[in-house]
C-alpha cells in the first residue's frame, strides 16, 4: 500500500472504487452472523402477516424520534408518507456531515444489518417502491460494508436486485439537508428546496418520500424486535429514551456513549473518563456547530430535544465537543462560521453574504456586537434552510456567555 502514502484523496477514492485497494474493514456483524442470531425474522414475519399500523404504534410507543438531529416523531412520519398516494420512496440520510458527529459510522461499522433490517421494515410500512441510501463518501469502509451486505440481501432473496440503491455523496455538507439530498439523488446540484411541501408529500422524483437517518432505522429494527420498552423504559431527569452522544474534545476518552436522553454535560464528561489531564472544563458544543457554545456553568440541563431551545441552542445530532481553559470560545465560534461560509450552498443572500460578513466581523480584535446582532437577525429570519437560520447561534451564544473574549 506504499503508493497510497503519496496519493491524493481522489486517487485513493478511485483506487477503492476500482477495487484496487480496500480500506481497512472493521470486524462487523455479517449477514450470516446476523441471520444466525435471528436477524430478519421480524421482517419476514411482518411481510407475511404484519399490520403496518401495529408496527407504527410500536414505534410511536417507543418515543423514537428522528436522530439525524431534528427529533421529529418517527412513527408520525410514516403516517404522513403513507397518507399520500404512491409510488412512494424511502431515502436514507447517511451523509453525517455535522462536525463532531460519528454515531452513524459507529453503528454501520459494527451492526450494519440492524440498520438494513430497520430500513426494510420502514420500507415495508410505507410500501416504498425503492430505497436509496445516500452515503458519505468520506466513509470508504462503510461504503464497502454496505456494498457487500446489500449484495448479501439480494443473494438471500430478501430484496430484488436494485431495490436498495447505494448513492455516494461528494463531500458537500448541505447535501445532508433532506431536500438537497433528494436533489442530489436525482442527479442535480444539491441545494435545499423551500418547505412546504414537505418531502413526505413531494419528495424524490416528485413522489411522497420517507427520509430517515441511519441511527433512526437502527432503532426501528431494535424496537420491532425487542419491544418499545427498550427506549420507553429508560427515564432520567424527566426525559425518556436513549441518545448516542458523539463525544470529542478535551476529555479523557473520546467516543460514542449511549446514555439516557436525560443526561447532562456532567454525566457525559464523566462517562467519557472525565476531562483530559491538565484541562479544566470551560465550554461545550452540545450538538454540532449550529448549536453554538454553552458555558460550563450550564451543567444541569438534560441534553435532549426541546430542552436547549430556551437557551438559544439545540441538541441536534448530539455531537458534543468539550472545550477547556486552554481553548478560546471566540476562536471556536469563528471556526464554526468559517465552516458555514465554506458550506453555504449560496442559493440565498442572507446566508451566502451573511456568513462571509460574519467571518470578517469576527476576525476583528473586538467584535462590533450591535452590527453582528443585526446581521444575525437577518440571517435567522430570511435564510431558506437550517444552515443559514442556525449559523447565528454560535455568534449570539458567544456574545452572551463569553463577553470578556469578544
Ligand atoms: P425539521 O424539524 O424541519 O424536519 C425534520 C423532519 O421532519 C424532516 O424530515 C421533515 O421533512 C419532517 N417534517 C417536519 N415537519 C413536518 C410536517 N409538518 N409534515 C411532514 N413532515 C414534516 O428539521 P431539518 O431542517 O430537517 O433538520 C435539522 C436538524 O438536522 C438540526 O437539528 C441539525 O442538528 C441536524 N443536522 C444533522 C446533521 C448530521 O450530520 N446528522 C448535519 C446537519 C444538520
Ligand atoms: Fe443555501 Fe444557506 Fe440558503 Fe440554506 S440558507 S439554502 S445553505 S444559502
Amino acid at each position: 500500500h506504499n503508493h497510497i502514502d503519496h496519493a491524493t484523496p481522489a486517487m485513493v477514492r478511485d483506487a477503492i472504487n476500482t477495487g484496487d485497494i480496500h480500506p481497512h474493514i472493521p470486524d462487523y456483524q455479517t449477514f450470516d452472523a446476523y441471520s444466525a442470531a435471528g436477524g430478519y425474522d421480524t421482517l419476514k414475519e411482518l411481510r407475511r402477516s404484519g399490520d403496518w399500523e401495529d408496527v407504527q404504534q410500536k414505534v410511536l410507543d417507543s418515543g423514537l424520534r428522528g436522530l439525524g438531529g431534528a427529533g421529529f416523531p418517527s412513527g408520525k412520519k410514516w403516517g404522513f408518507v403513507r397518507g399520500n398516494p404512491g409510488p412512494r420512496y424511502l431515502a436514507v440520510n447517511g451523509d453525517e456531515g455535522e462536525p463532531g458527529t460519528f454515531k452513524d459510522r459507529y453503528y454501520l461499522e459494527r451492526t450494519p444489518h440492524l440498520f438494513l433490517e430497520g430500513m426494510l421494515i420502514a420500507a415495508w410500512a410505507v410500501e416504498a417502491h425503492r430505497c436509496y441510501v445516500y452515503m458519505r463518501d468520506e466513509y470508504p469502509a462503510v461504503l464497502e460494508i454496505l456494498r457487500r451486505e446489500i449484495k448479501a440481501l439480494e443473494v438471500a432473496a430478501l430484496v430484488e436486485p436494485g431495490y436498495v440503491e447505494l448513492r455516494r455523496g461528494a463531500g458537500a455538507y448541505i447535501c445532508g439537508e433532506e431536500s438537497a439530498m433528494i436533489e442530489s439523488i436525482e442527479g442535480k446540484r444539491g441545494i435545499p428546496r423551500h418547505r412546504p411541501p414537505y418531502v413526505a408529500q413531494v419528495g424524490l422524483f416528485g413522489k411522497p418520500t420517507l427520509v430517515h437517518n441511519i441511527e433512526t432505522l437502527h432503532w426501528v429494527a431494535r424496537v420491532c424486535r425487542e419491544g418499545p420498552e427498550i427506549l420507553s423504559s429508560v427515564e432520567k431527569n424527566g426525559r425518556t429514551g436513549l441518545r448516542s452522544y458523539s463525544v470529542s474534545g478535551r476529555i479523557a476518552r473520546p467516543g460514542i456513549y449511549v446514555l439516557p436522553a436525560g443526561s447532562t454535560i456532567t454525566d457525559i464528561i464523566e462517562a467519557s473518563g472525565g476531562m483530559a489531564e491538565g484541562h479544566v472544563f470551560k465550554a461545550y458544543q452540545p450538538g454540532g456547530p449550529s448549536s453554538g457554545l454553552l458555558p460550563a456553568s450550564i451543567d444541569d440541563v438534560p441534553l435532549d430535544f426541546d430542552r436547549l431551545q430556551p437557551l438559544g441552542s439545540f441538541i441536534g445530532s448530539a455531537a458534543v465537543v468539550v472545550l477547556s481553559d486552554q481553548d478560546s470560545a471566540k476562536a471556536a465560534a469563528l471556526n464554526m462560521l468559517r465552516f458555514f461560509e465554506d458550506e453555504s450552498c449560496g442559493q440565498c443572500t442572507p446566508c451566502r453574504v451573511g456568513c462571509e460578513k460574519a467571518v470578517k466581523l469576527m476576525q476583528a480584535d473586538t467584535w462590533d456586537q450591535p452590527l453582528l446582532e443585526e446581521l444575525c437577525t437577518a440571517m435567522a429570519d430570511a435564510s431558506i434552510c437550517g444552515l443559514g437560520q442556525a449559523a447565528p447561534n454560535p455568534i449570539r451564544l458567544t456574545m452572551k456567555h463569553f463577553p470578556e473574549e469578544v
